[in-house]
């Protein structure tokens, strides 16, 4: 499995695990799948409200904690008492640490927002956070961070799927060392139909949905794809035998439309603001 650096020095798997709307038993089960097909990295949030269930999962699997990335974030409604939501995480989820902890949604109250962070940092000074990295924050959002603590986020993890790439804020990133990981990656499953995706499927003999999840990879955005199918968490998985093309990349490329999925975090309050 491929790993990329972030600007910390740490390194974190080229691809991971999704587990928003995973629920109970099945959440455990998909997690411990996950582990067994090769994943490396699950990605966790305390608004999920089934760290609990992915911890089961992390217990039932055989692969050791130090062998996978663990990432899981703050909700805005727990910025003001991030030590109580990172507690319940690190317990729901049976870890002393997390290798990742993201501000989940920067909401609307600036100071709460950058006290919350100063709290991660802490809590990287600690040990407890090895990296600490922020969710759907705009080139604003980011430059407040970096004004305030001298460094932006080393992750931004943002909904990115072919349909909707948000390129400007790609390259903001890319240019100031700020990893993107893909949410939404297929665009839960909508994406999946378009013709150039069936055409390139074809031609490689994979799925719409590895065409996409290595077209992620192939731009350096770390793809994290959410299944609680067996076969399903194994297919998209199954993407390192084949490259796409420059022009096949750009034939994907092409299909953005600005068909953004979730709440455009600009303008939405986050719920207990
Ligand atoms: N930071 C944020 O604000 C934020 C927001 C949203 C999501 N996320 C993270 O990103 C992860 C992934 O995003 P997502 O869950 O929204 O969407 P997604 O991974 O793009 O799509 C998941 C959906 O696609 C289906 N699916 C998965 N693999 C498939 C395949 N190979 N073929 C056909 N259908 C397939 C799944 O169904 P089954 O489960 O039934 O197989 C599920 O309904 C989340 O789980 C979460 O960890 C973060």
């Amino acid at each position: 499995m491929k790993r990329l650096q972030l600007s910390d020095g740490n390194e974190i798997p080229c691809i991971g695990f999704g587990c928003y709307k995973a629920l109970g038993q099945e959440a455990t089960d998909a997690v411990a799948c996950a582990l067994g097909a090769g994943y490396r990295y699950i990605d966790s949030a305390a608004n999920y409200n089934n760290e609990a269930e992915v911890g089961e999962g992390l217990k039932k699997s055989p692969v050791p904690r130090e062998e996978f990335f663990l990432l899981s974030k703050i909700w805005p409604s727990f910025y003001g008492n991030p030590k109580k939501s990172l507690q319940k995480t690190l317990t729901d989820l049976g870890t002393n640490y997390l290798d990742c902890c993201l501000l989940h949604w920067p909401g609307l109250d600036t100071s709460k927002r950058l006290r919350t962070y100063e709290f991660l940092l802490e809590m990287r000074d600690k040990g407890i956070v090895r990296s600490v990295g922020v969710s759907n924050f705009s080139e604003e959002n980011l430059e407040e961070i970096r004004q305030e603590f001298g460094a932006y986020p080393v992750i931004n993890e943002i909904e990115c799927h072919p349909t909707f790439q948000q390129r400007e804020l790609i390259r903001f990133c890319a240019a100031r060392g700020i990893q993107i990981v893909s949410y939404s990656p297929i665009n839960r499953g909508v994406d999946l139909d378009h013709e150039i995706l069936r055409t390139l499927a074809n031609k490689y003999k994979k799925s719409a949905a590895q065409i996409i999840l290595n077209w992620h990879i192939q731009h350096d955005q770390i793809p994290i794809p959410k299944s609680v199918h067996r076969e399903r968490i194994l297919e998209n998985i199954d993407l390192f035998d084949f490259s796409l093309t420059p022009e096949e990349i750009s034939a994907v490329d092409a299909l953005e439309c600005g068909a953004r999925r979730g709440k455009d975090p600009r303008v939405f309050p986050a719920e207990g603001e």
